[in-house]
């Protein structure tokens, strides 16, 4: 089998020619199936939930399916067009206004998504975090963001440090069984049971605020990236391009709404496509992730390579014992996509995985393989109608096919992060002469697929989360031990990466196993899981530069074994 390129499957898709829709395709056109349209009156949260609420043929079709190891519920458009009204007059009550910031931290649930729907409907900005958040990354997020109201649970409480934020002045907490003290603690049952559902939403500009996803780069905190309600043109037309979505679709997608996937691809481009979305609640094994797929007869299935290897690694006999005949298409995205992955699912599922590329800051898919285009393995596909994409060098000059460089984009697609939060410097920064500089590198074949060649930043990928190595040495250094820390990505074949931390140690503590995992276990708990070096290896020295910069890019090449290139910067 050729494996070099991989032909479409039959079969009827929405798109049928991705030149033909690119052909003197307008932004314009795609804004005619929103309501505002014709009515003016823009919320994101009304385009995607109740608008279908209020249409007979729709209003009763299941929109959130649920489905954790505890809980199965079925939740229409209409009852979540009505829960958050309901949540959104909670937040009314308690003076939330346009503009402020509400954040979430809890578990994927419904109630999760009901308050989500509802912060938008009052027009405030949601800042969802991931649930697997340690205290120094919940601290970081609201003192930068100065959330004003947290939604959380109890068990999540004891990680908010309530008392150093000055402008945290509300904690709703779900299932708090009756059970909150003090005047800034609401408790979300017994306010739902008494709020009503019919709300008058907030009519918002299509430039006003929406979502704040943090994320992190080679140096400084954590940085918020700020969306708007105009980013929904785009979720809407990558799900019908892209994702391929038609009305009696049943689509799961993986990721947890803390990350950009989990919101402009599991909750805004299958509700502004009106299909039911399946949301998991629990851990990740193989057997339990076919057995969703099975269960519920997904037919659209958006997941990423290191869950994907994961499946490869499971073997061929679990997948066997699943029914998985409804399942039509696959997509991945937040790593390179191996093409043994590609492989592996043509002889055992019979299907193409198509590889989307984008970024918290593009907010939506830029570089795509669609259903009815030839797959190349290897590479992320080509770009997206009303998008240009190209490879730049350093000063923003476009390169020849074959050569690498930046990967780039034009400014100005619809979904395009407006702002990085209280940081106009770090937002400039991204653009170079015209073109939006994602720090991939890549290059662009004669055909005009992309193909990814890795980061140009010392970013780190670890099983498609990216954690910023800042973060960990900052996390490291204040460990009692530790001296000084460099972190680096050490290519994994599962993982993609995983983090090495190099350290010195503070003078009177000697190198042992247990120190090392007191170390590790110090920014598990401290930062997050994900976050904690699954290797640490102490050296007499860091390497720094003259103006006291860590050298990662040394390290890594010490690491791998590889000449160390210009080290004339290097102090003594
Ligand atoms: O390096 C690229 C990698 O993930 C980065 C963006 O990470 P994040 O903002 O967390 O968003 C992830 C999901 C949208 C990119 O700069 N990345 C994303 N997609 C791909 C990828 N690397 C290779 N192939 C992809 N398809």
């Amino acid at each position: 089998m050729d494996m070099t390129k991989v032909q479409p499957r039959s079969g009827k898709h929405n798109v049928e020619d991705l030149d033909v829709l690119r052909e003197g395709f307008d932004w314009e056109e795609m804004k005619k199936d929103f309501s505002w349209y014709k009515t003016g009156k823009v919320n994101a949260a009304y385009e995607a939930i109740d608008r279908h609420a209020e249409n007979p043929n729709k209003k009763d079709q299941v929109a959130l399916l649920y489905s954790a190891p505890d809980r199965e519920e079925s939740i229409t458009f209409d009852q979540l067009s009505k829960q958050s009204n309901k949540t959104a007059n909670i937040f009314k009550k308690y003076g939330i206004q346009k503009g402020d910031r509400v954040f979430l931290f809890m578990p994927r649930s419904p109630e999760f998504y009901a308050n989500f729907f509802g912060i938008l409907k009052v027009g405030a900005i949601a800042g969802p975090l991931f649930e697997a958040f340690m205290e120094q990354a919940v601290r970081d997020r609201l003192e930068d963001s100065e959330a004003t109201m947290l939604i959380t649970t109890p068990e999540l409480l004891s990680r908010v440090p309530v008392s150093d934020l000055p402008n945290l002045k509300q904690i709703v907490l779900v299932g708090a069984n009756g059970d909150t003290e003090g005047d800034n603690y609401i408790n979300f049952e017994e306010e739902m049971a008494e709020a009503s559902e019919n709300f008058d939403i907030e009519w918002v500009d299509r430039e006003d605020g929406m979502l704040i996803h943090y994320t992190s780069g080679s140096t400084g905190k954590p940085k918020g990236v700020y969306h708007v309600h105009n980013a929904m043109i785009q979720h809407y037309a990558t799900g019908k391009w892209v994702i391929d979505f038609k009305d009696d679709d049943i689509y799961w997608c993986t990721a947890d709404p803390g990350w950009v996937t989990g919101t402009s691809y599991g909750i805004f481009a299958p509700w502004l496509n009106g299909v039911t979305n399946v949301i998991r609640g629990g851990r990740f094994s193989p057997e339990s992730w076919y057995e969703t797929l099975d269960k519920h007869n997904v037919t659209i299935w958006y997941t990423a390579p290191t869950a994907l290897r994961k499946f490869v690694s499971a073997g061929d006999e679990v997948v066997k014992q699943y029914d998985l005949s409804s399942l039509r298409h696959v997509m991945s995205v937040g790593e390179p996509l191996n093409p043994e992955v590609i492989t592996w699912a043509l002889r055992v599922l019979d299907l193409r995985i198509h590889d989307t590329w984008w970024m918290t800051e593009t907010g939506a898919m830029l570089i795509v393989n669609l259903p009815s285009m030839e797959i190349r393995p290897g590479s992320m596909g080509r770009p997206i109608p009303g998008v240009e994409a190209a490879i730049v060098d350093n000063e923003g000059n476009e390169l020849p096919p074959n050569q690498m460089g930046n990967l780039a984009i034009k400014k100005g697609w619809p979904s395009m992060m407006r702002a990085i939060w209280k940081n106009p410097g770090k937002f400039e920064s991204y653009f170079i002469n015209g073109w939006y500089v994602s720090g991939d590198s890549a290059y662009m074949d004669e055909d005009g697929y992309f193909w990814f060649q890795g980061r140009l930043d010392d970013v780190i990928n670890t099983s498609g989360e990216r954690v910023g190595p800042f973060e960990v040495e900052s996390k490291l250094i204040e460990h009692k031990a530790v001296a000084e820390a460099g972190v680096i990505g050490k290519p994994d074949p599962e993982r993609g990466e995983i983090i090495k931390a190099f350290i010195t140690l503070n003078p009177g503590y000697e190198s042992s196993d247990e120190l090392l995992e007191d170390i590790r276990q110090f920014v598990k708990t401290g930062l997050s899981a994900h976050a904690a070096p699954r290797e640490i290896e102490i050296k007499d020295s860091i390497p720094k530069t003259r103006s006291g910069k860590i050298m990662r890019r040394l390290l890594k090449s010490w690491e791998l074994g590889l000449p160390t290139g210009d080290t004339s910067t290097l102090e003594e």
